[in-house]
């Protein structure tokens, strides 16, 4: 069947609701089918130059905004690389499969890396974030905003501050949050927010974009071996000059000016946030109807991807596959959690009619499946 095994002719026509790659919508897919420039023309820069405005005006920032021809996990390793020092230490907040990740890759760079956490399914909370503080002097902190395995969204508005007290520099992976929820950068002085476009944005894999204070610029020339790829201060200089260091994916970079534009001109940002605010909500209310447990913590749920427990002790690879058949992809869980739980992504262009559809469909999967259970 077309939607399950690799479609040649007419691509993938299965209906995303993953915590990326999600659905792309048609008109930016022509976007990524025009023709381009080279990254060293005229064209090209002022197209860098825009995606850069755009981006400032998302984050609500003034800081410097980059490119990065990689994923999100390449701009984990920069700030990793980029900003500790030898003889400091970096403390790496972890809530779940991609804090643990962050801890691994500042371990494996061979930094002093210390992880500190909670339970997965629940958040940071401020009184903890101190506990954490009074323990060591840092000089590092990063930390996700949005914790894709468990659905956990942090209190990044009551954390950051309290970390910024401490004088560390605060690095924030916002993969599935950056474009869906609201994050006024300059305001909770935050120094790196990075994110990759294949699940807020709504645009297909390899790009990864970041927002870099000047402290952090600063910082970042004191630091020995950088590497070369990802060193922040040859990006902050080609940057200034509306470049990347290296070629990057073009027609990305075009397809992100045009989503850009109807992120902030046409849909508008507050209608944006609201709307994934809605998706998150619907899709909790399902759950409680359907008597399926959040694995997130009451009050800290993300808004971006759901995560279900399995309450009802249903065979989860089944629903996702019944699903398939249906011409939806929705995802069990991450890693160690994979068949605990389950996930739903509801992020990007998703609409809540959309939504609304796929839940009818898994409910009657669901309903079946419980059937099954009683022979
Ligand atoms: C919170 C978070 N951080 C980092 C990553 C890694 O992103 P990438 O696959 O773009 O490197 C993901 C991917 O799902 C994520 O959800």
């Amino acid at each position: 069947m077309s939607n399950i095994h690799f479609n040649e002719e007419k691509g993938s026509e299965l209906k995303l609701f993953t915590p990326g790659p999600v659905y792309i919508p048609e008109r930016i897919l022509e976007e990524l089918a025009k023709p381009n420039d080279t990254h060293r023309s005229q064209p090209y820069e002022e197209m860098h130059k825009k995606v850069k405005e755009g981006l400032q005006e998302l984050l609500y920032t003034d800081n410097e905004c980059l490119i990065f021809t990689s994923s999100a996990t390449g701009v984990m390793e920069a700030c990793v690389r980029n900003l500790i020092k030898k003889d400091e230490k970096g403390l790496f907040l972890s809530i779940g499969a991609f804090g643990d990740r962050w801890h691994n890759i500042g371990e494996k760079n061979g930094k002093n890396a210390v992880k500190r956490g909670v339970e997965w399914g629940k958040a940071l909370k401020p009184e903890l974030i101190k506990e954490f503080l009074e323990e060591d002097d840092y000089a590092v902190i990063c930390l996700q905003a949005n914790e894709t395995s468990t659905g956990v969204y942090n209190p990044i508005d009551e954390i950051i501050p309290i970390i910024k007290d401490s004088g560390a520099l605060v690095c924030v992976d916002a993969t599935s949050s950056m474009a869906g929820v609201k994050t006024e950068i300059d305001k909770l002085g935050i120094d790196v927010c990075l994110a990759s476009v294949q699940k807020c944005f709504a645009l297909p894999p390899g790009l990864a974009l970041a927002s870099i204070s000047e402290d952090a610029f600063e910082k970042a020339k004191d630091v020995e071996n950088r590497g070369h790829y990802f060193d922040f201060v040859y990006f902050q200089k080609k940057s200034a000059a509306n470049q990347t260091p290296t070629t990057p994916p073009i027609p990305q970079i075009r397809a992100l000016t045009s989503q850009l534009d109807y992120i902030l001109n046409q849909e508008g940002l507050e209608e944006r946030f609201t709307r994934h605010t809605q998706l998150g909500k619907r899709t909790r209310i399902w759950a409680r109807d359907m008597n399926l447990e959040m694995f997130s913590e009451s009050g800290y749920e993300s808004n971006t991807v759901s995560t279900m427990k399995n309450s009802l002790n249903l065979d989860y690879a089944k629903m996702v596959k019944q699903m398939l058949s249906k011409g939806y992809r929705i995802v069990n869980g991450y890693g160690s959690l994979a068949n605990e739980t389950f996930r739903i992504g509801h992020m990007g262009e998703i609409s809540i009619k959309e939504l609304e559809k796929m839940l009818e469909i898994l409910t009657d999967i669901i309903s079946g499946l419980r059937l099954d259970k009683l022979d």
